[in-house]
Parts: C-alpha cells; structure tokens; sequence
C-alpha cells in the first residue's frame, strides 16, 4: 500500500508502522492535490518505488480521500476560499485520476470519497456540497471512459465521521455531535474505521459489478 501525506511525514511513518505491524506492507509518499504541476514527479516517484518495493508497474486500487472542508455563509466567502476548496476536491482529485489511471491495469478500481452533503442539504456547507457533487459527477461519466480499459469507479459518501476534519468537530465537540446523533438512524456519528471498511469492500470482488455508484455510509443520516 502507498499512502500520501502532504507535510511533516511523521504521522505518516507512524501510519505505515502500524501497517507493517499488523503484517501489510507500505510506503509513504508526499503529495499535496493542490499542487497539480507536482504530479508528473509523484507519479515518476511511485512507479521508481512500487518496482523496487514490489516489483510492480501497476496499482490495483486508488482511493481518492483527502478533502477539505470550508464551511460558511454565501456573503462570507472568498474567491480565494472557492479556489482553495475548488483546487484541492475537485482539480486535484480529477487530474490525479489522469495521471494515475496509465498505471491502473485490467480489473483496477477507483474509490472517490464524497459526503452525505450532496444528497442531504446543510446551513452553510453550498461551496464544499458543490465541490464533492462535482466528484460524484466525474465519478459517473468516469465510469463510462474507464468501463472499457476494466476500471471500475465509485464513490462513497461518508456522513459526519469523528476525524480530524473541521478542526475535529464531530469527534470533539459533545454538542455537535449530540445533534448529528439525533439525525441518524443509527443514533451516532461514525467512526473512520466504519468508513475504511466500506471502502474495502467496494473494492472487493464481491463488489465487482458495481461501477459508477455512489455509497453512501451515514448509518442512515438525514433519511
Ligand atoms: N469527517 C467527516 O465528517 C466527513 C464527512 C463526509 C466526507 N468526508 C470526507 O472524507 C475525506 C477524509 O476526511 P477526514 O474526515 O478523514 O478529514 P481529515 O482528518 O481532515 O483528513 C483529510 C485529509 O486530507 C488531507 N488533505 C487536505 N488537503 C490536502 C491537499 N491539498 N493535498 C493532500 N492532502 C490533503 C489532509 O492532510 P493534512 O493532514 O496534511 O491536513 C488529511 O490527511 C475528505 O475527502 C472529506 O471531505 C469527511
């Protein structure tokens, strides 16, 4: 497994440790989405580490995670702020997938990660609701470009899930999270592992005659 980090790799080297303890395999490689212009180096990097780690000149899965949120007002919002969430969910996730899919063989899969936001509506989320709307679009028409090469691409719609996002909201602050809860069939927020383990099975062969989809993993939010 490759993961990406964009920063200090400390959190990342602790995450690829965690991978090996548990009897995987894993690097960690720098990529910032808004960075397009770096991806033909990021792309030249892996495929110099995925054949020496592995000997491999392909990658079976690509799941399309980081995201930001910027939430607020329509009067509040900045060009700049429609830029940076524009630039990171949407160009950076869709001219990944350009540069990656040469590498993505027969069988491959794509997993983009949306949010329960573009089927149920919010105060103040319009610009974040857009950008991952527009993933869930390229999701679909990618499916149709892609079908013929065998590369099935999905998205997953996570409901609020207690991470670091949004300064860690959902997971930090009792009020908010009392009333997500309440939004839910469930009757909680989610957990990141909940969310992993739907992207694992998407990418399951079980799963193998599901493309074009959107999951969502909300424990029911908002129905
Ligand atoms: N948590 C929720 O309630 C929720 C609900 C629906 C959908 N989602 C979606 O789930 C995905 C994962 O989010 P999360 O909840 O795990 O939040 P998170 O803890 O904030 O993780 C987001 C990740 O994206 C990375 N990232 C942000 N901008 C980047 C960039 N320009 N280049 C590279 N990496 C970048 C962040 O890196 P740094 O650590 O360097 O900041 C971080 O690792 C996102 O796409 C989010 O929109 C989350």
């Amino acid at each position: 497994m490759v993961l990406t980090h964009r920063g200090g790799s400390d959190e990342a080297d602790r995450v690829v440790a965690a991978i090996q303890d548990a009897g995987g395999d894993a690097l960690a490689l720098r990529l910032d989405l808004a960075e397009v212009e770096s991806f033909p180096a990021f792309v030249t990097a892996l495929r110099q580490q995925i054949d020496m780690r592995w000997n491999a000149t392909t990658i079976d899965v690509l799941v399309n995670n980081a995201g930001i949120g910027l939430f607020g007002r329509l009067e509040d919002a900045t060009v700049a702020d429609f830029d940076t969430l524009i630039g990171t969910n949407l160009r950076g996730t869709f001219f990944l997938i350009q540069a990656l899919v040469p590498l993505i063989g027969q069988g491959g899969r794509i997993i983009n990660v949306s949010t329960s936001l573009t089927r149920h509506v919010s105060p103040a989320t319009s610009l974040y609701a857009a950008s991952k709307t527009a993933v869930e679009a390229l999701t679909r028409s990618l499916a149709v470009e892609l079908g013929p090469r065998g590369i099935r691409i999905n998205s997953i719609a996570p409901g609020p899930t207690a991470t670091d996002f949004n300064g860690g909201a959902m997971r930090d602050d009792p009020e908010l999270r009392s009333t997500l809860a309440a939004h839910t069939a469930l009757g909680r927020v989610g957990q990141p592992d909940e969310i992993a383990d739907a992207i694992t099975a998407l990418a399951s062969v079980g799963m193998r005659w599901v493309t074009a989809e959107r999951i969502e993993v909300s424990g029911g939010s908002l129905l």
